[in-house]
């Protein structure tokens, strides 16, 4: 397993929409290990393959918080069937936007259809912290970030942090 680097906003690959996989196969496996062992390093409960500059519908979750038992989710072509209307808050972060957090919004419970690691067809109903980090995921595929549910003004202010935050990291001292 190699781990990957994590593109940071802004940068436009995290902004495309990603493609549907047409089949799982020994490479896809791999690919979802390497995206499983970035996510467990950096550390964070999901990863989306947009994240690490790969643009195909790939998804890996894992919300347990034992370090013993891990429960890794892999999730190919991930399509949310259903939405519940009632809502529930959390604060989100995204490997993506380090150091940013912001109370976001969104459906309470949702259905997921997917293909996993085997390659077959799949259905999952989530609530809670699953159903907020699938719904961040998804977003991720479709190349939308937490923060596009900010105001503009908060939007801007969280990118502009990020740029300073970039360059600053380029710097060398010799
Ligand atoms: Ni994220």
């Amino acid at each position: 397993m190699t781990t990957r680097k994590i593109l940071i906003e802004p940068d436009p690959i995290l902004r495309k929409k990603s493609s549907p996989l047409q089949k799982v196969d020994d490479q896809t496996r791999k690919l979802m290990k390497d995206m499983l062992e970035t996510m467990y390093k950096a550390p964070g409960i999901g990863l989306a393959a947009t994240q690490i500059g790969i643009l195909k519908r790939i998804i890996v979750i894992d919300i347990s918080k034992n370090e013993e038992k891990k429960t890794p989710l892999f999730l190919v072509n991930p399509e949310i069937i259903f939405r519940s209307k009632n809502t529930s808050v959390y604060e989100e972060g995204c490997l993506s936007l380090p150091g940013q957090f912001a109370e976001i919004e969104r459906p309470a419970e949702c259905h997921l259809k997917y293909i996993n690691f085997d390659g077959k067809t799949k259905e999952l109903k989530a609530d809670g912290l699953l159903s907020t980090c699938i719904q961040h995921e998804v977003d991720h595929l479709n190349g939308i970030l937490f923060i596009d549910y900010l105001s503009k003004l908060k939007k801007n202010m969280i990118i502009k942090k990020l740029l300073k935050q970039k360059k600053s990291s380029q710097r060398i001292v010799v």
